[in-house]
């Protein structure tokens, strides 16, 4: 049985629906503060409930057969990470300690974590690989880069073993509707562009036109979220089949900019998306593309829905039909 920590949440929620697909028991925990209970399908259960709750943890570990736990629960906003760095240091990196404790304690020590490219911090290079220095500029890239650190450190001292996976740019939603993207509030590029077409937002902002871009917007890496949840499954797999920790890029390999983002989203929708040039943000870097080689070979992982018109048609299927 696994036990899934933010499995209400976004990436959480696809991962557990392809879980429960495969035949795993699952058992959610997740304090709702940005999940959604109907994000998660029947079949798995949803305990309600916060991580940093030491005496639930324990009353989960004893009462569940878990062999391994797959941990998104985190707080997500790095702008908010700036402005209040204590509640990201508290809950990314302080309360996923406690998970760890709890787990070394119950002889749990299989561990699937969401980290990100934003402990990359300012690319040096570009595709990053995992060999890339770490020196995250904001709390919330540091929120997790400690994590990373703490992992490497329990798993040389007390034998839990990892897969830290540095995602890029999820996107994109469940190809048959049943759940999706859904922050509050939302900051991600693609909701905020669909939410455009449908009339929720007047116009979506661009920040900066003048990067050293092709066409002078921002380029991201956009992975589809089936194929980020499927790389989690792959990894627990890796740890059951006796393999050692290790850290992966998870990214499609291709930057694709904000202009061409909305253009794919103006051809899919068939609305006008009125734009707004504004200036650059702080802290945003030109250019972030993963290299995802080491997921490939050690994972077996291949995107396969690597092309920026899937995600777009998923996620405007879920923003059309949005059941929360
Ligand atoms: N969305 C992305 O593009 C992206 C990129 C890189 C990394 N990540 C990481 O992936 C993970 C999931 O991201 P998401 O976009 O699904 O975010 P999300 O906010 O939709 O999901 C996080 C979930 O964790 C829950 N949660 C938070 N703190 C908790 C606590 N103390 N106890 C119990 N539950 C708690 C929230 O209620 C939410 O359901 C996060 O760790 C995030 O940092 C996301």
């Amino acid at each position: 049985m696994i036990l899934v920590t933010g499995g209400a949440g976004y990436i959480g929620s696809h991962y557990v629906m392809q879980a429960i697909e495969a035949g795993e028991s699952v058992v959610v925990l997740d304090n709702l503060a940005y999940g959604h209970r109907e994000a998660v399908v029947d079949g798995a259960e949803l305990i309600v409930g916060d991580m940093s709750d030491r005496g639930l943890l324990d009353q989960i570990f004893s009462q569940h057969r878990i062999d391994a736990v797959v941990h998104f629960a985190a707080f997500a906003y790095v702008g908010e990470s700036v402005t209040a760095p204590r509640k990201y240091y508290l809950n990314n990196t302080v309360a996923t300690l406690n998970v760890l404790n709890a787990m070394v304690d119950h002889g749990v020590l299989k561990f699937v974590f969401s980290s990100t490219c934003a402990t990359y911090g300012n690319p040096q290079y570009m595709p990053i690989d995992e060999k890339h220095p770490q020196s995250p500029i904001n709390p919330y890239g540091e929120s997790k880069f400690f994590v990373e650190k703490m992992l490497q450190a329990y798993n040389n001292a007390y034998g839990l073993r990892f897969c830290a996976l540095r995602y890029f740019n999820a996107a994109g939603a469940d190809p048959e509707g049943k759940i999706g993207e859904s922050h509050d509030p939302e900051t991600h590029l693609i909701p905020l562009v669909l939410q455009t077409a449908t009339g929720q937002r007047d116009t979506i902002s661009i920040f900066g036109t003048d990067y050293d871009t092709p066409d002078g917007t921002c380029i991201r890496d956009y992975i589809h979220i089936l194929d980020l949840a499927r790389a989690h499954g792959l990894s627990l797999k890796r740890l059951r089949d006796g393999a050692e920790s290790g850290f992966f890029n998870l990214g499609t390999e291709t930057g694709i900019s904000v202009t061409e983002v909305i253009e794919t989203c103006r051809r899919i929708t068939g609305k006008p998306i009125p734009t707004l040039f504004k200036d650059r943000r702080p802290g945003d870097p030109a250019r972030l593309v993963a290299s995802a080689t080491k997921a490939r070979t050690e994972l077996g992982w291949e995107p396969q829905f690597a092309d920026l018109d899937s995600i777009v048609r998923t996620a405007w299927t879920w923003e059309q039909n949005r059941r929360y």
